[in-house]
């Protein structure tokens, strides 16, 4: 039997987020302040090398998937070589499903703002990318122009061009839900995936704003947007969900699906099988982690493969049962999304 994952409460963790910048080309406004926030210095960023060997050492552990995330992956230059050296990394878990790269392989996906997507979509597949999720929050200009801080909606659009004719399936759009930003906007938002060949997945917003103004009261939860869908659509719940947070629905009985994210009104930490690296190699074993592991420093100070097992099984080992946002004692955690990674 091969090694896993496994905390207290049974979840077994086969996912990692590798945040491989804070950095990002637009500046959202849930996400970041405008003049960004203060970066992690370059000299504590992981190299392609660490990522590499860390991404071994969890493969070893059971891992086969590793998402990239940022700020904006796609900012780092070494984005394309990460992709290659983690998608030829072999796995232990022997339970991948069979993508192009073949059983037993590392399953290596993105999540990118699309902001020089196009340029270098041919080489992310090259490279053995399998997988992408797209945010976008809105098709009008001034509204992203707005909600970015950045006029760059066009750019974004030819990413997600570049993504539909890239072949990699399924491919995923997020939109965050924003009472007064889009949510008037829904139903044009699934009607543009469909035409993209894409499926959309709303995700309500959760408090992890550098400028800590998130309010539950204000949040458009799952609901609201099934039920502004269901105005135009009919919905149809698709299947088992497993670990994805997703809560899935058939649209008007066609091959679109739409997913419906509610981490704040429906905490879907029961089932969550994912660990994240911080782009300056701190382990989270939660998005709302109050406390990291410093792999970086152990990394740096010489530790071997089997202190960095140590050190993640420890991790693992200490995760709680779940964020408690809805709760009384909630806190948010002291670094911003773009610092911990989608
Ligand atoms: N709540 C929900 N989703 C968020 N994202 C960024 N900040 C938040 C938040 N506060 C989304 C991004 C992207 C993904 C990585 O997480 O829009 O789609
Ligand atoms: Fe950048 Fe993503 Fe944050 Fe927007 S949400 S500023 S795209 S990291």
């Amino acid at each position: 039997m091969s090694e896993q994952l496994v905390d207290r409460f049974g979840r077994v963790h086969r996912d990692l987020r590798i945040s491989l910048t804070d950095k990002c080309n637009l500046r959202c406004t849930y996400c970041m302040p405008a003049e960004g926030v203060p970066w992690i210095a370059k000299q504590n960023l992981l190299t392609t090398d660490e990522i590499e060997r860390v991404g071994r050492v969890f493969a070893s552990l059971g891992i086969d998937e590793a998402r990239l995330t940022g700020g904006e992956p796609l900012l780092r230059p070494d984005a394309v070589d990460v992709v290659r050296r983690l998608a030829a990394l072999p796995t232990s878990s022997g339970q991948t499903d069979g993508g192009p790269t073949g059983r037993g392989r590392m399953r290596v996906s993105m999540t990118t703002n699309a902001l020089g997507l196009a340029g270098v979509m041919d080489d992310l597949v090259d490279a053995g990318l399998e997988r992408l999720n797209i945010s976008i929050d809105t098709l009008d200009p001034e509204r992203f122009h707005a909600l970015t801080r950045r006029d760059r909606l066009d750019d974004v659009l030819a990413g997600i061009r570049a993504a539909q004719r890239s072949g990699l399936r399924p491919l995923k759009l997020n939109t965050v839900a924003m009472r007064g930003v889009n949510d008037d906007e829904f139903v044009d938002l699934v009607r543009f995936a469909r035409e993209h060949d894409a499926q959309l997945r709303f995700i309500e917003q959760m408090p992890l704003d550098a400028g800590h103004v998130w309010s539950r009261a204000e949040m458009v939860d799952g609901q609201e947007i099934l039920d502004r869908l269901s105005e135009e659509f009919t919905l149809e719940p698709v299947g088992e969900r497993g670990s994805d947070p997703a809560e899935v629905f058939r649209v008007d009985g066609g091959s679109t699906t739409v997913g419906v994210i509610a981490s704040v009104s429906a905490p879907f930490c029961g089932s969550c099988d994912r660990v994240r690296i911080t782009a300056d190699g701190q382990l989270r074993n939660c998005l709302f982690a109050r406390d990291e592991s410093d792999l970086l420093g152990l990394l740096r100070s010489g530790g071997s493969d089997a202190d960095l097992a140590a050190m993640i099984r420890r991790s693992i080992g200490d995760k709680r049962e779940g964020h408690g946002i809805d709760g009384p004692n909630f806190l948010q955690p002291d670094r911003p999304m773009s610092a911990i990674g989608g």
